[in-house]
């Protein structure tokens, strides 16, 4: 079964034709007003959520399907101590694919293994968010009419912004784009990510200085210091006003750039910036919706054609396994049981969320 939970579970020809379907769904959008006919998605957050879970939403009613939702993570079952596992094979015999956000770091891959829909992981901690990336990388290609050569200068929380994470590894793949990533020294990439980046052969630079970085970018990507993902309260107010995109800083980049954000902001994008002809996070929103609509129509067709031949993420057992420790606070593996907590060769990365680990 097809699922999304990192953006490379897709080739860079299978995201080129989500963006191409969704082309066709802006263009043609009565087309498809019936392609999830009588088709249930479950939405479950189990973190707040505006504009994600509704996009979700919108997408599904787009495509003529129904939705399933619980209202808020308080009122869910994970409070009385349900698994993640034990939740989505429950929710498997309800809907038909399933959306889920979570706070932990690899949850969505915990509810992959235990699901028999397709799971789209809307935001899995400071790990992942592939359909923000999705989003993001429509606005790009509407913009710029390609997705490589081009600078994204990346500012704000790299360390637990999971819209940057994605974005990157999305991005990389694409030959000829640079980026340079703005933050707080605390707040840099996690450094094992930069070091697989780096590795690939990729240009990217560090800096803290969004005024040197300003006048390269083709596209400025804004991102909200991540306060729910910090132990200490008054480090998040030393760094959440870091970076303001402000008028007077934006004489720093150039005419043909563009300025975007996930969303919410929060002191990131000063109001008078809505009116300047580079701003592009409202648009961003609207090729959000299209995207889901591209991804949830393109899962449950994989998902009818391949219904018997199961191709889930198993963690396959091998005579070389060993098992670890995670040393990630936020992973998966701290609070869900019963996960099979193996590595295979010498590799020495958490399976769920891609933290080193301690074998044991
Ligand atoms: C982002 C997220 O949830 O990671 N928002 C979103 O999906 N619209 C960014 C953020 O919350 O800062």
């Amino acid at each position: 079964m097809r699922s999304l939970i990192n953006i490379s579970d897709f080739s860079v020809a299978e995201i080129d034709e989500l963006i191409a379907c969704a082309h066709e769904m802006i263009a043609h959008p009565e087309k498809y007003q019936d392609s999830a006919k009588n088709k249930i998605l479950a939405t479950l957050f189990y973190e707040p959520s505006t504009r994600t879970r509704l996009s979700f939403e919108a997408a599904m009613y787009g495509l003529g399907g129904h939705v399933i939702s619980v209202p808020s993570a308080s009122n869910s079952s994970a409070t009385k101590g349900e698994t993640i596992a034990d939740t989505l094979a429950v929710m498997s015999n309800y809907a038909d694919i399933v959306a889920m956000r979570h706070p932990h770091d690899g949850a969505a891959l915990v509810a992959t293994n235990a699901a028999h829909v397709p799971v789209i992981n809307a935001g899995d901690g400071g790990h992942f968010h592939p359909t923000q990336t999705l989003a993001d990388m429509l606005t790009i290609e509407r913009e710029f009419g390609r997705l490589e050569n081009l600078t994204i200068v990346a500012v704000g929380d790299l360390l637990y912004g999971r819209t940057v994470h994605s974005l990157l590894h999305a991005m990389m793949r694409y030959p000829g784009n640079r980026f340079i990533m703005v933050s707080p020294e605390e707040l840099r990439l996690p450094r094992d990510f930069v070091a697989h980046v780096q590795l690939a052969g990729i240009d990217i630079i560090e800096t803290t200085s969004l005024t040197s970085a300003l006048p390269h970018a083709d596209v400025i990507y804004m991102t909200r210091v991540q306060q729910e993902r910090f132990d200490d309260p008054h480090e998040y107010e030393r760094l959440k006003g870091a970076y303001e995109l402000d008028a007077q800083t934006m004489t720093h980049a150039s005419d043909t750039s563009i300025v975007m954000h996930p969303l919410p902001r929060v002191g990131e994008i000063a109001p008078d910036i809505d009116s300047d002809p580079r701003a592009r996070y409202f648009e961003q929103t609207y090729n959000g919706k299209m995207m889901r609509m591209a991804l949830i129509h393109r899962l449950l067709r994989e998902a009818a054609e391949a219904s018997q031949s199961q191709t889930r993420h198993e963690i396959s057992e091998s005579q070389e396994t060993k098992f670890y420790r995670c040393s990630n606070p936020r992973c998966v593996t701290k609070y869900e049981r019963g996960l099979a907590l193996r590595i295979r060769g010498a590799e020495p990365q958490c399976t769920y969320c891609d933290y080193p680990v301690t074998v044991i």
